[in-house]
């Protein structure tokens, strides 16, 4: 395996730029790098998993003494692919070709090291402005549609709800070991059939080897539920699921400038992708965001195979939410195969 300290060196071409490892004393540095997110950025609360966490190295991009540059790489997929995330450039230094030159310095580190494919999330800005070149090398592999609205914490605490998520009837809770059931059962396969699931903005292929990333590797704790459209789950072992009609959510979260971003990943198979049944997923997460992080600024992010609107409206006389103008609407993940 190659060590990411061999990074350590200038680039090619100029004499001042270096890309070095990240270190906890980095943060306050890198923080100052605005990603242009509308204050919601996950990195301040994500800084230590995306630098320290299973798998992951950060690298910041220097040019002098000024750190003007950071991503993140994990290695997933039992070794054989690097997804890089978090990546960013200082204003006024963007366009100059470091990003691209930083990241490539890091993949030569890893040659001979068994990787066979580097992936990384796009959000649809990004494909546009960048598109044309990645996909001469990168292929998409997988996308969701994404949406965001903020959430009227106000009106929700005025409104003396009194429901918790254990009221929502018909959605299962999965424990861990009932996770990595699902996610290695037929209704696993029927789930994520291009073998793929989108986690908190990191692709993961469905195999075992991921389980304590896709179900744990956040930097706070997901809750994964799964429900049946009409059939009761609850006594059911997830690997005698019927593959036909089910719904999976997974809902993360972090802390931002803003306060709370709650992100809810979903997959359905059969008629479970229903509005019926994902507003019942969305309530029950509302609920968790509401009763269990009680945030006093809440956005409310969603990821599927279609936009949610109607959902979203549907719900927002008791959770009043509003779509926001987040110019982030699709999620894409790139991957090329990486030649040794
Ligand atoms: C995206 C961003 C980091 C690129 O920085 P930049 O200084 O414009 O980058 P470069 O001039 O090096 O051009 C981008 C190069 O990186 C490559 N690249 C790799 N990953 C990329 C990514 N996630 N987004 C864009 N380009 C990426 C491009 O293909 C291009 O390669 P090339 O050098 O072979 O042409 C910068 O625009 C930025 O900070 N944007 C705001 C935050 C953001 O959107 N981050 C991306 C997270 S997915």
């Amino acid at each position: 395996m190659a060590s990411s300290q061999d990074a350590q060196s200038s680039c090619p071409g100029s004499e001042e730029e270096e890309v070095r490892p990240a270190t906890l004393l980095d943060k306050e540095a890198v923080l100052k790098i605005d990603p242009n997110y509308h204050g919601l950025d996950y990195l301040a609360d994500c800084y230590t998993s995306y630098t320290q966490g299973p798998g992951s190295t950060g690298y910041v991009l220097k040019k002098g003494d000024e750190v003007v540059g950071f991503f993140s790489c994990q290695l997933v997929d039992a070794g054989h692919t690097l997804v890089t995330s978090g990546g960013r450039i200082l204003e006024g230094h963007r366009g100059g070709g470091f990003y691209g030159r930083a990241t490539k310095k890091v993949f030569e580190t890893f040659r001979g090291s068994g990787l066979c494919n580097i992936a990384m999330v796009l959000n649809n800005v990004n494909l546009k402005n960048y598109g044309d070149k990645l996909l001469k090398q990168y292929q998409m592999v997988h996308s969701r549609e994404s949406a965001a609205y903020t959430v009227d914490m106000d009106a929700i605490r005025k409104s003396d709800l009194s429901k918790t998520a254990a009221d929502m009837k018909g959605i299962h809770q999965l424990t861990s070991e009932e996770e990595l059931q699902l996610l290695m059962s037929v209704a696993g396969d029927c789930l994520f059939p291009e073998g793929r699931v989108l986690i908190e903005l990191k692709p993961f292929r469905i195999m075992e080897e991921n389980a304590r990333f896709i179900l744990h590797g956040g930097t706070h704790e997901r809750a994964i539920l799964v429900s049946g459209a009409g059939t009761d789950l609850s006594s059911e072992s997830p690997e005698k699921y019927s593959a036909k009609d089910l719904l999976f959510s997974c809902g993360s979260y972090f802390y931002n400038q803003v306060g709370v971003s709650y992100l809810v990943d979903m997959y359905a198979t059969g008629i479970a992708d229903s509005s019926e049944e994902v507003q019942k997923h969305l309530e029950w997460h509302f609920l968790r965001l509401i009763n269990t992080l009680k945030p006093s600024k809440a956005y409310f992010h969603v990821f599927f195979e279609r936009q949610l609107n109607a959902e979203m409206e549907a719900l927002s006389s008791v959770y009043p939410n509003t779509r926001s103008d987040f110019p982030f609407t699709k999620m894409s993940v790139l991957e090329m195969e990486y030649k040794q």
